[in-house]
C-alpha cells in the first residue's frame, strides 16, 4: 500500500521503517529541515535501537520529504503522528495534529479514497475535530473525496520500539466504517498473521502469539490509549508506595514485587520500585487525563494520587542522600544517569532532571555521566553548575555520594571498589535497585536501595 507518515518523530519514524520493511511505499512528511536532510542521507536522526539497520536495508521503500501535498496525493493510507505537546493546564495540545488535518485536506485529491489514521496521542475528542477540519475544507474546495477516519494509538516503548512494532501484544483501531477497518487490516496485515520474514536483529520470540485487531470507535480508542499509560503509571506508583513502606517494616520490595506479579491477575511487569516513571509520555498522558476528566467536573482521585507519589520519589531520593551525609551544602554528588530510562537518548521528565535541580537548590555540587544523552541533558539544564563527565570512573572523584538513576546495562559492569577508592565518602544510592546489596556492601558502600 501507499503510506503517507506526517511527522517523523520515535513514532513516526518507526512506523515508516517498519512499513517501509513490510514492504509498503513510504513517505514520510516533516518541517524539520536537519532531520530531513539526515533522513535524506540515511542517517536515523534519533537514537533507537534498530532504526538505523532497518533504514539501511528499505532503500528504496521509504523516502522523506517536506512536501506534504505531494505525499499525500496517492496514498492509501496517511497517518498523522506529530506532536502533541503538554499544555500549561496539564491537557495535551493537539494544534499540530489539528493543523496537519488542515494540511492533509488541501492536498485531498477528487474521487479518491483515503484512510486518515490519528496516531499521535491526542486529547480525547481530537478524532471529531480532525473529521470537521476535513469535511469543512473538503466543501469549501467542493472537491469529493471519501476519507474514512481512524484513531489507531500507538503502545511502542521508546528503546524497544521496533520490537513493539513488529510484535504487538494488539492492534486497536478506532474507525466507523467497515472499509478503514479493512483498509488498516491490510496495511498491518503481514503484523497480524506474522508472516514478514523477522529482521535478523530482532527475531520472533518463541510462544508469541498473533496479536488481536481490536476495532471500536474513534472515542473509545483515544480511551483505551490514555486509559493503558495511566495503568502502568499505577502499578508503578503502587509498588513504589508499598517500597516505602517495607522500608519501614524491614520487607524486600523486589522480593515483594515477585511474589505478587507472579499472579497472573496482577502480572510481572511495571512492578520494579525505583525513583519513579518519567519520559515524554506518563507524565504528559497522566496529566491530559485529569485535564479532560476536569472538564467535566470529574476527579480521578487515584490517577492524581499516582502522580503524587511518582514526584515524592524523587524527593525520596534527596531526603536519603541528606540522611547519609546529614548537609548537602557544599558536598559533591555523582549521577550515574540521565535519561529516563536506558536505551534511549530522551532526558524529557527525566527523574535525574528534577534530582539534580533539588540538589543544586541545595547547595551541593553535581557531576553527572550518561553514556548517550549528555548533549541533550546539557541542553535542558542550561545555566545550571553541572559538570557532566565522559568517563564514568571521573565522575566519582572526589564525590561524597553516587546516585544510579538510570540502570543502564554498561553499569553493571563498573568496578565498585575502584569507584569507591576515588570518593570522599562511599555512599550509594540506588534509585533504581540496579546493584546487588552486598556487592556494595563488599566495595565499602553505604548503600541505599528503594524498599529494601
Ligand atoms: C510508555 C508506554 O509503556 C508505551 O506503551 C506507550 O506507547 C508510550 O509510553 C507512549 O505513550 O508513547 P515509554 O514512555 O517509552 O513507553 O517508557 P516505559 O518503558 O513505559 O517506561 C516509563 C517510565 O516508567 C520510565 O521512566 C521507567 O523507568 C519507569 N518504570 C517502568 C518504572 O519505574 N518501573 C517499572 O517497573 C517500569
Amino acid at each position: 500500500m501507499r503510506v503517507a507518515i506526517i511527522g517523523t518523530g520515535y513514532v513516526g519514524l518507526t512506523t515508516c521503517v517498519a512499513m517501509a520493511y513490510l514492504n509498503h511505499e513510504v513517505v514520510g512528511v516533516d518541517v524539520d529541515p536537519k532531520k530531513l536532510e539526515a533522513l535524506r542521507r540515511g542517517k536515523s536522526p534519533i537514537h533507537e535501537p534498530g532504526i538505523q539497520k532497518l533504514l539501511d536495508q528499505v532503500g528504496e521503500n521509504v523516502c522523506f520529504t517536506d512536501k506534504l501535498a505531494d505525499a499525500i496525493a496517492n496514498a492509501d493510507i496517511i497517518m498523522i503522528a506529530v506532536g502533541t505537546p503538554p499544555k500549561r493546564d496539564g491537557d495535551a495540545d493537539a494544534s499540530y495534529v489539528e493543523e496537519a488535518a488542515r494540511q492533509v485536506a488541501q492536498g485531498l485529491q477528487p474521487k479518491r479514497t483515503y484512510t486518515l489514521v490519528v496516531k499521535s496521542t491526542v486529547p480525547i475528542g481530537t478524532n471529531r475535530r480532525v473529521a470537521n477540519v476535513i469535511t469543512r475544507a473538503l466543501s469549501e474546495r467542493q472537491v469529493k473525496t471519501k476519507i474514512h477516519l481512524a484513531s489507531n494509538p500507538e503502545f511502542l516503548q521508546e528503546g524497544l520500539a521496533l520490537r513493539g512494532t513488529f510484535y504487538p501484544d494488539r492492534i486497536v483501531v478506532g474507525v466507523e466504517e467497515s472499509e478503514g477497518v479493512e483498509a488498516l487490516r491490510r496495511l498491518y496485515r503481514p503484523i497480524l498473521e506474522q508472516t514478514f520474514e523477522p529482521p535478523s536483529f530482532l527475531p520472533r520470540r518463541e510462544g508469541y502469539s498473533l496479536p488481536p485487531l481490536i476495532t471500536t470507535d474513534p472515542t473509545s480508542a483515544e480511551m483505551i490509549k490514555y486509559a493503558a499509560n495511566t495503568f502502568l503509571t499505577l502499578k508503578i506508583s503502587f509498588i513504589n508506595e508499598i517500597a516505602g513502606l517495607c522500608e519501614k517494616v524491614g520487607a524486600d520490595v523486589t522480593e515483594v514485587s515477585r511474589g505478587i506479579g507472579l499472579d497472573t491477575r496482577i502480572g510481572q511487569r511495571f512492578l520494579e520500585a525505583g525513583l519513579g516513571w518519567g519520559g515524554s509520555c506518563f507524565p504528559k498522558d497522566t496529566a491530559a487525563l485529569l485535564s479532560v476528566a476536569g472538564e467535566y467536573g470529574y476527579t480521578m482521585q487515584i490517577v492524581q494520587a499516582a502522580r503524587e507519589v511518582n514526584w515524592r520519589q524523587r524527593q525520596l531520593i534527596v531526603e536519603k542522600l541528606q540522611s547519609a551525609l546529614k548537609i548537602l551544602r557544599g558536598r559533591t554528588i555523582g549521577i550515574l544517569g540521565l535519561t529516563f530510562k536506558p536505551n534511549t537518548d530522551d532526558v524529557r521528565e527525566a527523574p535525574a532532571m528534577d534530582i539534580i535541580r533539588a540538589l543544586i537548590g541545595r547547595g551541593a555540587h553535581v557531576q553527572a555521566h550518561d553514556p548517550i544523552a549528555i548533549p541533550h541533558a546539557r541542553k535542558l539544564l542550561k545555566g545550571l553548575d553541572v559538570a557532566f563527565e565522559e568517563d564514568v570512573y571521573r565522575l566519582a572523584d572526589g564525590a561524597d555520594a553516587l546516585v544510579l538513576v538510570t540502570g543502564w546495562e554498561t553499569y553493571h559492569s563498573l568496578d565498585l571498589a575502584e569507584l569507591g577508592k576515588r570518593m570522599n565518602n562511599r555512599v550509594l544510592v540506588d534509585g533504581r535497585n540496579f546493584f546487588v546489596p552486598d556487592d556494595a556492601h563488599a566495595a565499602g558502600f553505604v548503600y541505599m536501595g528503594v524498599g529494601r
